[in-house]
């Protein structure tokens, strides 16, 4: 292991507080009430969990979630597509939350550097190992959520190589450091991309679709099939790199029963926190549906253009599995507890992260529209260049193995959207 050196990198905002400051005193009498588990589950403890990206979109309401459910936080950020207020806009959040419910605010600290920038985070994680009472290292991570990637398809088919580097190569070294001080719970970051073209097969985008050795499946009808590794149609580098870091994990896992991971397939997160603080700010333009309608709204574009309305869907126009943001966030957790608990029925799992419904691109605007009282000027416009008819999840893995489903619904992520834009004064 290399030794530790100080990195001007590493601006955690915070001191790292010491061992046990974070935990409160607990009193015995609570303690023999019957619930000593569920208290003990409650209370703030001298536990970390480690986020990369954690000030991006999804990383954001993440955080925010986590501190909620009483979890300490380490965001790394290099803020190279998120905005530093985003983490006090975090603080904010879960300050007010804590205080309502009459809890403990658990700590969170930033580090404002690249995830793949080693010797940052080889110092960072120095400043959490503690010695255990029989004298070897420990780490106060108990898990990591990673997020840092880039995202933007197109972006991916012009600058491949920046692509492969960033989100595969760094995950390589990313999980190499964490095996090396002992981190070996992790929740990745996929998404429904994995599936390719099996989208627009007609069949039910199952995780069984896609998995990294050969599995039994089964069908539909309840007849048994074996399933070899491999993915089919994967439509550009961006979707390769979320399926190559998730084949490397299942190697990961496969080699060393100490790690337990989870691949999370997104399919499309939208809608923000309710409170409007904590939007979908990205610095890079816009592609992605809402974030367009949004600037719609705002008049920074005069009309939203629907790519494809030829589609063979109900109203033409092309179906998704939008799942609001918070929803999705608390996926995490529930990803993190089950794995954290040892009840992942494999110690590598992937699981769809969908509301099992679709909706097409008219009837979120047209949802947008009734929430906001505004009219959205839109035009049809040819098909997008690597666009799926439709793309729903199953999401029946996650409910029955995480005990986790989506609570909000397309017009609570609208509602949360013009939250946003009122927050923001953009609303006008
Ligand atoms: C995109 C990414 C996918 C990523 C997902 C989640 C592509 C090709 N795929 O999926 O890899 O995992 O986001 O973030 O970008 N639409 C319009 N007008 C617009 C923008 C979008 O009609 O201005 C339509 C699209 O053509 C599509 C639907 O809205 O039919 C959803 O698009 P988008 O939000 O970009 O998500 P996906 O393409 O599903």
């Amino acid at each position: 292991m290399d030794s530790p050196r100080q990195s001007d990198a590493s601006t955690p905002l915070e001191p790292c507080s010491p061992v046990g400051v974070d935990t409160p005193a607990t009193q015995s009498s609570v303690l023999f009430d019957g619930h000593l588990e569920e208290l003990l589950r409650n209370f703030p403890l001298d536990q970390y969990i480690l986020v990369t990206g954690g000030l991006g979109f999804i990383g954001s309401h993440t955080t925010l979630e986590l501190l909620k459910a009483n979890y300490n936080v380490i965001v790394i950020d290099n803020l190279s597509n998120s905005f530093q207020n985003v983490f006090d806009r975090i603080q904010t959040l879960a300050s007010q939350y804590h205080e309502q419910q009459g809890t403990k605010t658990p700590s969170l600290h930033l580090h404002a550097h690249d995830y793949r920038d080693t010797v940052a985070l080889r110092d960072l994680l120095q400043q959490y190992q503690i010695t255990s009472r029989w004298g070897t290292l420990k780490s106060k991570i108990s898990g990591v959520i990673h997020f840092a990637a880039y995202k933007a398809v197109e972006e991916s088919i012009r600058n491949p190589l920046k692509y492969y580097s960033n989100n595969v190569s760094g995950l390589v070294d990313f999980a190499m450091t964490l095996g090396d001080f002992g981190i070996k719970t992790f929740v990745f970051s996929s998404s429904a991309t994995v599936y390719g073209t099996l989208a627009t097969s007609g069949l039910p985008l199952k995780e069984e679709l896609c998995v990294h050795k050969e599995e039994l499946f089964t069908e539909h009808s309840g007849s048994e099939k074996i399933v070899q590794s491999g993915c089919t149609g994967i439509t550009n580098p961006y979707g390769r790199t979320k399926w190559i870091c998730e084949a490397i994990l299942a190697d990961l896992a496969a080699s060393d029963p100490e790690w337990t991971i989870v691949a999370l397939r997104y399919f499309n997160p939208i809608g923000c926190d309710e409170s409007g603080l904590l939007g979908e700010d990205p610095r890079q333009t816009p592609t992605n549906l809402l974030p367009v309608v949004v600037k719609v709204m705002t008049g920074q574009y005069k009309e939203l253009q629907m790519f494809g309305t030829d589609w063979e869907t109900e109203d033409g126009t092309a179906v998704r599995d939008f799942i609001h943001v918070t929803d999705l966030a608390r996926g995490h957790i529930a990803a993190l507890s089950t794995a954290n608990d040892g009840k992942l029925v494999e110690n590598f799992r992937t699981f769809n992260l969908g509301t099992g419904t679709g909706h097409s691109v008219r009837e979120v605007v047209e949802t947008m529209e009734s929430v906001s009282s505004k009219h959205i000027p839109r035009k049809a416009a040819g098909r997008r260049a690597g666009d799926v008819g439709s793309c729903v999840a199953v999401a029946t893995r996650s409910q029955d193995e995480l005990q986790w489903k989506t609570e909000k619904t397309l017009k609570d992520a609208c509602v949360s959207l013009c939250n946003f834009l009122d927050v923001s004064g953009l609303s006008s």
